[in-house]
């Protein structure tokens, strides 16, 4: 494909970018309109303004490629939407821009070391875009015609005819050319596309012409005009793969099958050597340009000192993304050493972040937040229960009270009932404790339980 030695295989990657379900499902970008102002309900997004209008900001210059190597950090108390907010950019910057995801406790449970862990993060969320020319005949096929073979001779030939809406011409077929057709069940009324470098065909579908021809084909069929123009065209294929796709893909040991299982191990420092002099000379020759992405790395604060480290240098990599971390941490200490700092992360580090801070909601954006979660997971709920939920959400926590839908939900249903109603929120509430409840149990109990150390009072008071 686009080079002897290292190959870019782009057909993987829709399989390996796995959509992740769950918590943020609801959130389908940031919510922002045209001058990159939030809309107070939009996106699955709520409120958090100034937050989402920071993030939209980075956003738009990733994608003007303004900036890479660059460092944001979202900080706020638990539950304010950090991690929504980083899925609302992921989901923003499109298929084109590489996202990588990881929370940072991750490194310390890979069969690999900490730095190589980052490493790949970090190339899974730099992209390279690679163009191609390829020359391609593209026709609507006349006819497909195999001569049998005659006397001894086993290789077989024959002939085709394509035609555009100008034109008609005859092809001389080969032996590969016509078990390749064979293989794709091509017949007269298919519009095909063969790249004439590789013989590859691809079908387009069937000619509007014979849409008549009922039982030729099954109810999936795809229609498409006869090509116009030349049989012959230059085409330009664009595509974007991460440098670690083409890592994987060209690490021996490996091969594209470890995409699929994620299993990739340590990829060896000469095959990254030899990729990245590959990309360089491409992107001389004008074939590839590079598409720095975002990497978001969650809970940021689990990093130790040697990770943060790596991080100060990697962002000075001229090929670096943006860096996105989140905590939820004060001042703390940072890990594998006794210093304390902000949020857990070494001042060096700090001072190269940009802060995006969150604030706690209101009550009022909670129930619109518990309203689209009722949404998202199909269930319907009375007005009651759904005032009811939002003062659990205010009074406890609002990761709380999302939990609480599904819960309830499945009791409703236990009764056979058609809406959650105030009772089922009563009932698992009082079913699944919060924080708050289990900690005054704790501390009324606390001699029953094992390694208790005399826990005060005010302790999870708030
Ligand atoms: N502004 C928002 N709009 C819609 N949903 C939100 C918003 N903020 C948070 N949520 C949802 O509320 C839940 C908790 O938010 P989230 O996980 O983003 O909090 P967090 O700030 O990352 O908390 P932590 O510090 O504990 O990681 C998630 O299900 C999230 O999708
Ligand atoms: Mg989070």
């Amino acid at each position: 494909m686009a080079g002897p030695d290292v190959k870019v295989n782009a057909e993987i990657r829709d399989l390996t970018r796995i959509e992740r379900i769950g918590a943020h499902s609801h959130i389908r970008g940031l919510g922002l309109d045209d001058a990159l102002e939030a809309r107070a309900v939009s996106q699955g997004m709520v409120g958090q303004t100034k937050a989402r209008k920071a993030a939209g900001v980075i956003l738009k210059m990733i994608q003007d490629g303004k900036i890479a190597g660059r460092g944001v950090l979202l900080a706020g108390q638990p539950g304010t939407g950090k991690t929504a907010i980083a899925m609302g950019m992921a989901k923003a910057l499109g298929e084109e821009t590489p996202f990588a995801m990881m929370a940072a406790s991750e490194i310390f449970s890979l069969e690999m070391s900490k730095t190589e862990a980052l490493t790949q993060a970090f190339r899974k969320a730099i992209g390279v875009r690679i163009k191609e020319e390829t020359e391609i005949i593209e026709g609507e096929v006349v006819e497909v015609e195999v001569d049998r073979p005659e006397g001894g001779s086993v290789s077989k030939t024959g002939k085709l005819t394509l035609k555009t809406t100008e034109m008609e011409t005859i092809y001389d077929l080969g032996q590969k050319m016509i078990e390749a057709l064979a293989r794709e069940k091509v017949q007269a009324g298919d519009v095909i596309a063969i790249d004439k470098a590789s013989g590859k065909i691809t079908k387009l579908g069937r000619s509007f012409a014979r849409s008549r021809d009922y039982d030729a084909m099954g109810p999936s069929t795809k229609f498409v005009q006869c090509p116009e123009g030349e049989l012959q065209k230059r085409k330009e294929v664009v595509h974007v793969v991460t440098l670690h796709e083409i890592d994987v893909i060209n690490s021996r040991t490996q091969g594209f099958l470890a995409l699929f299982s994620g299993d990739t191990g340590e990829i060896r420092p000469e095959v990254r050597e030899q990729i990245d002099a590959k990309v360089a000379e491409w992107r001389e020759e004008g074939k590839a340009e590079i598409v720095p992405g975002v990497i978001f790395i969650d809970e940021v604060h689990m990093l130790d000192i040697e990770c943060f480290s790596f991080l100060n240098r990697a962002l000075e990599n001229d090929m670096a993304p943006v860096l996105v971390v989140a905590t939820n941490r004060g001042i703390t200490k940072i890990r594998g050493t006794n210093y304390r700092s902000p949020h857990g992360i070494p001042i060096d580090l700090l001072d190269r972040l940009l802060i995006i801070s969150t604030d706690p909601y209101s009550e009022r954006e909670m129930r619109l937040i518990l309203d689209i979660r009722c949404e998202e997971e199909d269930v319907e709920m009375t007005d009651d229960a759904r005032e009811l939920l939002t003062k659990i959400a205010h009074e406890t926590s609002l990761r709380y009270a999302i939990q609480l839908i599904t819960a309830a939900s499945m009791v409703c249903l236990r009764r056979k009932g058609a809406e959650v109603d105030i009772d089922d929120i009563s009932r698992v509430y009082s079913l699944f404790v919060d924080v708050k409840r289990s900690t005054q149990y704790l501390i009324e109990y606390q001699e029953q339980f094992m390694f208790n150390e005399g826990v005060r009072a005010d302790l999870g008071a708030d």
